[in-house]
């Protein structure tokens, strides 16, 4: 990998991401077999949780525990960041102790200030503005269902936040197709933008039917992200017209998939009819965050055989 760290999708070249999804392919394949590689014994990974997590807690425990090494977990309730002991602090000593840490936060800044600080990688397990895991699981998952990715369209319905943020980068570095369709105030962050649109295979739509017309995967994801509860009222009103329903979901092409990170909230941004219709490739999207991440973290933290 190009980098040292995983703080966000850009992060990452066409290079990168190739050999990301090789392995991880390839790791999928093994542990179908019995076999796994220990490719991180004896090392641990640091898990920073300032935010829930149910898939990226336990996968990548899991994942870490399969190559051979171990994890521990730190939450705000149980470490003294939670009372204020800075990032420099907490880099510089977690440096000494173990051989990388994925960290889940709100400010994409203090996974970046504990980059800088520490000298272990990072990976970024979610903060506000980006999700890089997830869009590897879920480029993993495309290219398993459908063969490719370059050439392919792909449609965002919803919120412009940070799983968007990363999709775009993600599916654009892969050359496929991106369209976002989200309501007025709800757009991805201005650098994101900018970002894309020097891409013409970039576009930024409001109407969802547009976005989703012959699109071979449809991705949303909930309309208030953690952190953003108290709006949680005010955007389900926004957001009306952006749910991925069956009728949306007609106007694509052919073997169309959907993807969605999960917590998925049914009769929200999807359907219960399209959940359930789309469930084993969202199921497989969730699985695959296993396989991708213990291809990241091999190449972050290990000797890769
Ligand atoms: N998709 C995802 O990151 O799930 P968790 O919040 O459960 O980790
Ligand atoms: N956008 C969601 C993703 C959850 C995995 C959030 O940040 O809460």
């Amino acid at each position: 990998m190009t980098h040292r760290h995983l703080l966000r999708m850009s992060d990452l070249t066409l290079f990168d991401i190739m050999e990301i999804l090789a392995l991880a392919d390839q790791m999928k394949f093994e542990l179908k077999r019995g076999l796994t590689r220990r490719t991180l014994e004896g090392k641990t990974l640091g898990m920073i949780f300032s935010k829930a997590s149910t898939r990226t807690r336990v996968s990548f425990e899991t994942g870490i525990f399969q190559l051979g090494g171990h994890s521990v977990c730190l939450t705000p309730a149980d470490a003294q960041f939670g009372r204020g002991e800075p990032i420099e602090d907490t880099a510089n000593v977690l440096s000494r102790y173990v051989d990388g840490v994925m960290i889940r936060t709100f400010a994409q800044k203090d996974v970046e200030d504990f980059a800088k600080y520490g000298s272990i990688p990072v990976i970024n397990g979610l903060t506000d503005d980006e999700h890089p895991c997830q869009i590897l699981a879920d480029l993993m998952t495309i290219r398993e269902h459908l063969a490719t990715l370059a050439g392919l369209t792909v449609c965002w319905v919803g919120d412009g936040n940070n799983v968007c943020a990363s999709l775009i980068s993600g599916a654009l570095t892969c050359g496929m197709r991106v369209r976002v369709a989200c309501p007025e105030g709800y757009e991805p962050r201005a650098e994101v933008l900018a970002e894309a649109k020097k891409n013409p295979d970039f576009a930024l739509l409001r109407d969802p039917r547009e976005a989703a017309e012959g699109a071979n995967v449809v991705f949303t994801d909930v309309f208030a992200s953690m952190g953003q509860e108290d709006d949680a009222r005010k955007r389900l009103r926004d957001f009306e017209g952006y749910q991925v329903n069956m009728e949306l979901l007609s106007l694509c092409a052919e073997n169309a998939i959907v993807q969605h990170c999960l917590p998925a909230h049914r009769g929200e941004e999807i359907s219960a009819e399209a959940f359930a219709a789309h469930a084993g490739a969202i199921y497989d999207e969730a699985e695959n965050r296993l396989h991708a991440q213990k291809a990241v973290m091999s190449l972050l933290m290990g000797d890769v055989v």
